[in-house]
């Protein structure tokens, strides 16, 4: 672990990644950003990686909508998204209900804020300013978003957000990035998503921070990039916050420590404490494959842990909104208070959402491959040598509720990108006892 700071320097001049710039003073730097905690990581297993072979190009043009079973639908060719016909899966039908204040009498936590159906989007802020993490994106306001057909609740009464899909564009591509005006110290985060965005050149996020970073601390609940399929979580703080043990064993977590152990922002060149699953359902293609689930993020005087229930595995007492985390298996992911103490180094926190492209971390591993779901380089899949180029040439194949997948001369292979975040629901409890 000692030799990740020169490993990274090394590999980010070698690898021309910054082109100059120092990405990781630069966000030291910066407040409420949002952190390439997996770099470090990510390089290390990229020098380490095996260079698969690139698959056997097409030479066929063919537009497919696939539906969230999986199952190919052949569509005329079109490169208009938004006039295609939409194939629902039924995944949500098994999604949690928001809770209400009658069901939740068996457990000490009591739903302090609730984000659901048609009013999922009220008490949100949508941030506006330039992507810290350097994506091609452009946040909007929430009149943008909405007129520009990026945000709305769907049919299934779900909220989805998803990114600009013009064929082409100069630089970024409108996003969205939106943060509960509500706060809260210690608490319990349920997020019941059933498709999150995944493909070359995405980086979604689902996070909670607080202010003065990393003064109020940051925990990456839902993280990842390109093709991954195991969810990273992970938490940026003041120096001081400190794991016990780097074995999953003693951590008490189904998860494996894939940073540093000190989670300070400032000593570790912004590492942070990353966790990554070990369920191939917890991230990108994986979690949309089963209809998504819940992650649950748990903050008390005993620590910090990540929970995910994958569709089909979610404790009843979520389902009936009177959470009983004592009874849940272990989280995947746990920072307990031995060595870090969870009012100390966190305060004030809101919920996020966001999506960014290509970045400081999605961009930096581009030619990367050894993560769980990067069998093949998102360089070698798409043919781009850069993420940017990529994705500032290829909004044809990022798809809106309809996943498409284009096989082109163009392409030395299919492509799908699926921006959209849909999202059941988000309610945070309070223990009362
Ligand atoms: C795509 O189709 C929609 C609905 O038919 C239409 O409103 C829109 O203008 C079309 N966009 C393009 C780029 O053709
Ligand atoms: C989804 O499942 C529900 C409950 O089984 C059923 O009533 C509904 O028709 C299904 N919807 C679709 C689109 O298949
Ligand atoms: C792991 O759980 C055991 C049993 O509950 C407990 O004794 C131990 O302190 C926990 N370890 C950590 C690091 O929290
Ligand atoms: C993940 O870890 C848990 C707890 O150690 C274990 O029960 C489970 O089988 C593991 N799953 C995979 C896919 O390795
Ligand atoms: C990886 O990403 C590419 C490009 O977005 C996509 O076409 C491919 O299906 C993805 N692979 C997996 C296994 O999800």
């Amino acid at each position: 672990m000692h030799t990740f700071f020169p490993l990274i320097a090394l590999a980010l001049a070698s690898l021309s990644l910054v082109q100059g710039k120092s990405l990781i003073l630069t966000h030291a730097h910066k407040a409420a950003v949002k952190h390439s905690a997996g770099l470090a990581r990510d390089l290390r297993v990229a020098f380490g990686g095996i260079l698969a072979t690139q698959p056997s190009s097409s030479s066929n043009q063919n537009f497919y909508c696939v539906g969230s079973d999986g199952e190919g639908v052949t569509m005329p060719p079109s490169g208009n998204s938004s006039s295609s016909p939409t194939v629902k899966g039924n995944a949500t039908s098994t999604g949690m209900a928001a809770p209400s204040s009658t069901s939740v009498a068996s457990s000490s936590w009591k739903v302090a804020d609730s984000y659901s159906g048609q009013t999922f989007f009220n008490g949100w802020g949508f941030f506006t300013a330039a992507d810290p993490t350097d994506g091609n994106v452009q946040y909007v306001s929430q009149s943008t978003a909405q007129s520009a057909g990026l945000i709305e609740i769907n049919s299934d009464g779900n909220a989805v957000m998803r990114v600009e899909t013009t064929p082409q564009v100069q630089t970024n591509r409108q996003s969205v990035r939106i943060t509960t005006q509500a706060t809260f110290n210690g608490g319990l985060v349920v997020m019941d998503a059933v498709h999150m965005p995944t493909g070359c050149g995405t980086w979604p996020a689902f996070w909670t921070n607080g202010p003065n970073w990393p003064a109020g601390g940051e925990i990456d609940i839902i993280e990842g990039v390109n093709n991954y399929t195991n969810n990273q979580a992970t938490i940026h703080t003041n120096p001081g916050c400190i794991l016990p043990s780097t074995t999953s064993a003693s951590l008490n977590m189904s998860g494996t420590l894939v940073a540093s152990t000190d989670c300070s922002a400032s000593q570790t060149g912004n590492q942070g404490c990353g966790i990554r699953s070990n369920s191939s359902n917890s991230f990108g293609s994986g979690f949309n494959g089963i209809g998504g689930g819940v992650y649950a993020m748990l903050w008390d005087n005993s620590g910090i842990k990540v929970y995910f229930f994958p569709r089909g595995s979610i404790p009843s007492d979520i389902s009936a909104g009177a959470p009983q985390p004592q009874n849940w298996p272990a989280p995947m992911a746990d920072w307990p208070s031995t060595d870090c103490n969870p009012y100390q180094y966190f305060n004030t926190h809101s919920a996020i959402f966001d999506t960014t492209l290509c970045g400081d971390w999605a961009s930096a591993v581009w030619t990367g491959t050894g993560v769980p779901g990067q069998d093949v380089s998102c360089a070698q899949q798409t043919g781009f040598s850069t993420c940017s180029a990529f994705v500032q040439a290829s909004g044809g194949s990022f798809s809106e509720a309809c996943k498409f997948r284009i096989l082109s001369m163009f392409y030395p292979t299919s492509l799908t990108v699926t921006t959209d975040w849909e999202v059941s629901s988000v309610v945070i409890y309070q223990n009362t006892s």
